[in-house]
């Protein structure tokens, strides 16, 4: 069976983009590969966190997960600091990446433009999530848009060192990003990523926000002066991107929603997209509150991290034997 991995930064409550263009695929890729979903606490702390915060946000965002959907009889749920395998792979990476293209990075360039000192974490950041992904042997990353370079720089990465030490190492992942959603944008500023670190909370829908909440974020999105419900990116970005939001969490494609709006206003077409987000949201929401301070979410996580740890250390070792670390035993 095929094998996928992907993560999530437990860095704040998610928001309705990293749903729509990452757990929402998870959910329905579990049922046909071997999936491997991650709590990445340990990216988390590439940035200053608040320890008793980042303790909340994990247990909230194993909450999300089961809540979304994903079943832990089918896909292995787990936190990344449980599997020591991922920071050990993630230093030999590092040996193998150039500072050189770990600081063209976009994200780090993001992060970093204007901070007087930022950790050198914030830097290596991709080679221990190359190593995240390599450990599985993953076939496919399911992510959102914005992690296209980074899953760029880790296929090059698991080339690079099979070339230099055995082809046999590491499987060569590919990207799936999703065809609707794979960039929701800030309702705010709609040339911006949706994200949950935005300061302006309009600019975003938290994952637990309630629907009186979603309405009044969606109802004061910025859209045009033009009244036309069309998707054009660049000259209606704020539309396009509600039309995005709607299909998405409906199905219904993006021409059909053009044709139901056809002569109507954004009003109608505002509260209508609420309250398919709400529609989405909701039922999510009400597991969430069962699970987050239930004890099966410690079961889960706890069953998680011992089976993942059996294929991470097997390509661990695999990759400390090809590059000559530790020893081989003499025979007695
Ligand atoms: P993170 O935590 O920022 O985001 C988690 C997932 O949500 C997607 N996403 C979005 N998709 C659509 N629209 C948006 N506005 C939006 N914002 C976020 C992201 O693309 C991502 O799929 N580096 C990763 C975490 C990570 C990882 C990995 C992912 C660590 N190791 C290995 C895949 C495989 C990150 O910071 O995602």
């Amino acid at each position: 069976m095929e094998k996928i991995f992907s993560g999530i930064q437990p860095s704040g409550t998610l928001t309705l983009g990293n749903y729509l263009g990452a757990l929402k695929q998870f959910v329905e890729l579990q049922d046909d590969y071997e999936c491997y979903f991650c709590i990445v606490d340990e990216h988390a702390i590439t940035v200053p966190q608040d320890r008793l915060k980042l303790r909340n946000n994990i247990r909230s965002l194993a909450a999300l997960y089961l809540a979304s959907g994903i079943d832990p009889k089918k896909a292995t749920l787990f936190i990344q600091s449980e599997v020591p395998a991922h920071t050990q792979l993630g230093w030999i990476l590092q040996s193998m990446n150039y500072v050189g293209e770990l600081e063209r990075m976009t994200q780090y360039k993001d992060k970093s433009e204007g901070k007087d000192a930022v950790s050198a974490a914030l830097l290596t950041y991709p080679s221990l999530m190359a190593a995240d992904i390599l450990l599985y042997q993953s076939n496919i990353v399911p992510v959102g848009d914005d992690q296209k370079q980074h899953l760029e720089l880790t296929r090059d990465l698991a080339q690079r060192f099979n070339n230099r030490y055995d082809n046999e190492v590491f499987t060569i992942p590919e990207i799936r990003i999703p065809k609707v959603g794979a960039r929701v944008m800030s309702l705010q500023d709609p040339t911006k990523k949706m994200s949950k670190s935005d300061e302006n909370e309009k600019g975003f829908i938290s994952m637990l926000d309630d629907p009186k909440r979603i309405e009044k974020k969606i109802k004061s999105a910025v859209t045009d002066s033009e009244g036309i419900v069309k998707y054009d990116k660049a000259n209606k970005p704020g539309v396009s991107n509600l039309l995005t939001i709607y299909s998405s969490c409906t199905g219904e494609s993006i021409e059909a929603l053009e044709a139901k709006y056809e002569g109507k206003g954004y009003g109608e077409f505002k509260q209508d997209v609420a309250q398919a987000v709400i529609s989405v949201l909701q039922p999510i929401q009400e597991k969430y509150k069962e699970l987050i301070d239930s004890d099966i979410l410690d079961d889960i996580l706890d069953q998680g991290a011992e089976k993942a740890a059996i294929p991470a250390n097997r390509t661990l070792a695999k990759a400390k034997k090809a590059m000559g670390l530790g020893r081989v035993k003499k025979k007695k």
